[in-house]
């Protein structure tokens, strides 16, 4: 992806108080938790066990899920190649944004191009902040016999057309973080694990480690 565009006539302004400084307030870090996937792949249902976990733990953290900001910030953009590059590119500025301000953003979106996902790590390690990328990797087949919201069926049926993985492209990542495979892992460990990652990145506390799994039974 080329360099973002910048509006003519405008300057940057600096924030004025040292991110430190900021970060204290809140009393964390910010980093951004990408995650990556196939429609039906368990991005959503990950992205809230990861935010309860985090907010549990004391963590500020928000998500910036891609089917609720379709609904706002995103609301003008469709699914045509250049729609996803711009929702990508929107979502992955905001999540800066958020991270820059001090929370952990958890972003589950489809990102079915390299490119623009490679855009996203780009903006955010340009201003030193965390970019971790999951790549929720859950094949097509579970993804469409679970077919939570009836999309894979329309696009099946020629009712919908461009549907990711099944008449549009989705670029899996070849470098991901962290890669949940196979749609077999279960949504806590899926958690434990990001968390995990985050504590090598220096987001979280090594005190949040969990000794016991947290299992119900
Ligand atoms: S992305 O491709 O631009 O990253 P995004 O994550 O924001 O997609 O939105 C994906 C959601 O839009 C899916 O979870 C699904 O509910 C819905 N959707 C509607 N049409 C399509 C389509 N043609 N392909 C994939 N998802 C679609």
């Amino acid at each position: 992806m080329s360099t973002p565009p910048v509006s003519p006539n405008v300057v940057w302004h600096e924030a004025g108080t040292a991110r430190e400084a900021r970060w204290a307030v809140l009393g964390g870090r910010g980093a951004t938790v990408w995650l990556t996937g196939l429609s039906g792949s368990g991005k959503s249902t990950v992205a809230v066990e990861l935010l309860r976990r985090l907010t549990d733990l004391g963590v500020a953290a928000y998500s910036l899920d891609g089917d609720n900001l379709r609904h706002g910030l995103n609301g003008d953009l469709g699914f045509s190649a250049d729609d996803r590059e711009e929702n990508i590119r929107r979502v992955g500025e905001v999540a800066r944004l958020f991270a820059d301000a001090g929370l952990v953003a958890v972003v589950p979106v489809i990102s079915p191009y390299a490119a623009g996902r490679a855009h996203a790590r780009e903006v955010h390690e340009a201003v030193d902040l965390p970019f971790v990328e999951v790549f929720v990797d859950t094949p097509i087949e579970v993804c469409e016999a679970r077919d939570v919201k009836g999309l894979y069926a329309k696009a099946r049926a020629g009712e919908l057309t461009g549907m990711t993985g099944v008449d549009d492209p989705y670029e899996a990542p070849d470098a991901a973080d962290l890669v949940l495979a196979g749609g077999r892992v279960p949504v806590a460990e899926a958690a434990d694990a990001i968390v995990e990652v985050l504590i090598g990145r220096g987001v979280v506390p090594e005190s949040a480690r969990r000794t016991e799994p947290d299992r119900e039974g």
